[in-house]
């Protein structure tokens, strides 16, 4: 089994280097099965997120498996239907009750949405103080979502989850989010297996004999970035998580940066659609 590597984030807790992504997880037996294979593959970092419509699948595995649940890292999300103060401090309360497990990791608002993300954040902050979730962070923010939490809250986000892989690689955001001590999230690290087939990438995974998906989930690691590959198939989850014996070397990681072509496989915070994230 690999053995896997942790990060840790700005107010102390450890968050494992590589998450199961369960977004399009379908919910029921698909959802739960994929949670305990990848457990039993040496996972140990889960994300879900109220809008999935997952989370008691990704409980009840977290339950039913043989890990302990102190040794396990589950996220999950505030979805924006449920953004301000009172109804985040209520829904936080309702995924609790869905997930089952005691506590939740990590505590995102999934979406900033205008008017109501602050409000929010200042629950979260209640929430985290109760220790209802052990850290909180954000999704979809960009920087001037982050400058504006800055000034108006008291703790600053561990993370932040967005969509990041070479194809788009967010350097601007990164190397924010280094100067702020906050960690970056790599949803869709896979491009959401839009670009497995590409010939630069495939040429480098072959150079380097592991897989293109093992190739994009090794480089946001070694960007200090939390890669959260999806899947379902207990291959390909075996396959993403087995990451920890190899190295890309410093010339090939600059040409893999140089692939960024701005290509974004879900949303653009930057330019929100008026519905957010399902
Ligand atoms: P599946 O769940 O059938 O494995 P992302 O995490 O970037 O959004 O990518 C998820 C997509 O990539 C899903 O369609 C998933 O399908 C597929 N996928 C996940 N891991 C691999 C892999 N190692 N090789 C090829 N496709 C993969």
């Amino acid at each position: 089994m690999p053995s896997q590597s942790f990060f840790k984030m700005n107010d102390g807790f450890e968050i494992p280097a590589v998450g199961l992504g369960t977004w399009k997880s379908e919910p029921g037996e698909v959802t739960y099965q994929a949670v305990l294979d990848s457990l039993e593959l040496g996972y140990r970092h889960i994300d879900t997120a109220r809008a999935y419509g997952n989370e008691e699948d990704v409980g009840r595995a977290v339950r039913d498996s043989n890990v302990n649940r102190e040794d396990i890292f589950v996220t999950t999300k505030l979805r924006y239907q449920d953004e301000g103060f009172e109804s985040a401090i209520e829904a936080c309360n309702k995924s609790l009750k869905r997930l089952d497990i005691g506590y939740i990791n990590l505590y995102l608002i999934h979406w900033p949405l205008k008017d109501k993300r602050v409000d929010a954040w200042k629950a979260l902050e209640v929430l985290k103080e109760e220790g209802k979730c052990r850290s909180i962070g954000v999704s979809n923010f960009t920087i001037e979502h982050l400058e504006e939490l800055k000034e108006s809250c008291n703790i600053i986000p561990a993370i932040n989850q967005v969509e990041l892989h070479p194809y788009h690689f967010q350097q601007e955001l990164l190397t924010y989010c280094n100067s702020e001590n906050i960690l970056l999230e790599a949803y869709s690290p896979l491009a959401h297996g839009k670009k497995l087939e590409e010939p630069r990438l495939v040429k480098i995974a072959n150079q380097l004999n592991v897989t293109p998906a093992q190739i994009l989930i090794r480089w946001a690691i070694q960007h200090g970035m939390i890669p959260l590959p999806k899947s379902i198939n207990k291959g390909r989850i075996g396959e993403n998580f087995d990451v920890f014996s190899f190295d890309i070397p410093s010339s090939v990681m600059s040409e893999l940066d140089s692939l960024d072509e701005a290509y974004i496989t879900c949303w653009n915070p930057s330019n929100p659609p008026p519905y957010a994230p399902t």
